[in-house]
């Protein structure tokens, strides 16, 4: 993604903000993986096992909360994407790409993240319970006001249960659109009553495709111009196919993380890279450097897509670490770019890269 000559192209922010923030705890400096380089070689990636658990209820119960105003048709993309996680699809599917990469991982019992999602339940939140603009903990608020909803509260699941929180496009969360699009981590007991791994999703659509639906999107950066391509996104929405690429990487996170002691590279469960971070930009063979997604499928109206999921949909997700390969992976095997001779990554040294980017 021209990571080194663009450095402020949202991808390469995405891996700085993502080791920086998955809890409140202070902005780390970290360094600066290069996808296009990780997608061949391990080499100085400490992926590790800190022995907590994985996701791997059979089935893992998805609730969905759907913050604000939303529209039945970004509803059904949603949920497809969703449906697609553990359904058969043409390949290359929704469900080959998460077997072949979050599948792999395991955790002390022997158990390996599920490849059985179900949405379980779902609440609207179509009031606003909690305004309009959120900060990072409210996420916690909207999760126990859904749980303790009446009438239809979603149920409260400590067992198998995943809590996405997905806000229209008119909401605003603390750092959306400048250092985060999404990110996962867990209720506390105190404010939800049980510790239950959950993530939030934004549609961006409105406020920042440019930063958390690239490459549907041209890319806002601070830096020079170039480099970034714009797709046609594959469900005709920018911010809801954005929001689908978004919740790839927080799903794939949280269900290998999900209590931020599972499976993270780096010294510091406050600044984890995990598995989707890794990736970050890279959507196909050839993906990562120059500002390119790589090789993906287009479709006879010219959209872009590179997996297939439920009722004929297609889909963006982007490429994950696999621990048995050692390498960013998606369902098959392609040949890559070579590295470029920039490697190795960068430090960074400019304040300014934590401001942009992406996903916790
Ligand atoms: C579980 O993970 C192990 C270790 O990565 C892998 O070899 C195995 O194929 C995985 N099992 C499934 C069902 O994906
Ligand atoms: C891109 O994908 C197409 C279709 O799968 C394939 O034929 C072609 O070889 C790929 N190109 C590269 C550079 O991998």
């Amino acid at each position: 993604m021209g990571r080194l000559q663009l450095p402020c192209h949202p991808c390469l922010l995405l891996a700085v903000a993502a080791v920086a923030a998955v809890s409140t705890a202070g902005v780390r400096c970290a360094p600066v993986y290069r996808a296009d380089y990780l997608v061949d070689s391990s080499q100085l990636v400490d992926m590790q096992y800190h022995m907590g658990p994985v996701v791997s209820g059979s089935p893992t119960n998805l609730y969905l909360i759907w913050y604000g105003r939303w529209e039945v048709a970004a509803q059904a993309v949603l949920r497809d994407f969703l449906a697609s996680l553990s359904a058969p699809a043409p390949f290359p599917a929704v469900s080959d790409w998460w077997a072949r990469t979050p599948r792999m991982y395991t955790d002390q019992t022997g158990a390996n993240v599920t490849g059985t999602f179900a949405v379980a339940g779902e609440h609207y939140d179509a009031g606003y319970s909690h305004g309009a603009s959120l900060r990072r903990i409210d996420m916690q608020s909207v999760i126990r006001s859904a749980v303790y909803a009446y009438p239809d509260p979603l149920p409260l699941d400590p067992y198998r249960g995943v809590y996405l929180v997905l806000t229209s496009p008119d909401v605003q969360v603390d750092e959306f659109c400048r250092a985060v699009c999404g990110f996962h981590y867990f209720t506390f007991a105190s404010v939800v009553g049980v510790t239950v791994p959950y993530a939030w999703v934004g549609n961006s659509g409105s406020q920042c495709p440019g930063k958390c639906a690239y490459p549907f999107a041209a890319p806002e950066y601070g830096g020079a111009g170039g480099g970034g391509q714009v797709l046609r996104p594959p469900n005709g929405d920018v911010g809801v196919d954005g929001m689908v690429i978004v919740l790839g990487h927080e799903l794939a996170e949280l269900s290998t993380n999900p209590l931020v002691n599972s499976w993270y590279a780096g010294d510091t469960p406050t600044a984890p890279t995990e598995i989707a971070d890794l990736c970050l930009g890279v959507y196909g063979a050839g993906g990562g450097a120059g500002g390119l997604v790589g090789n993906v499928s287009h479709a006879d109206d010219g959209s872009s897509y590179n997996v297939n999921g439920v009722n004929g949909r297609r889909f963006m997700v982007q490429w994950l670490w696999n621990p048995v390969r050692g390498a960013c992976y998606w369902p098959q095997r392609q040949r890559l770019m070579p590295p470029s001779p920039s490697w190795p990554p960068v430090s960074c040294h400019d304040g300014s890269l934590h401001a942009i980017a992406l996903n916790d």
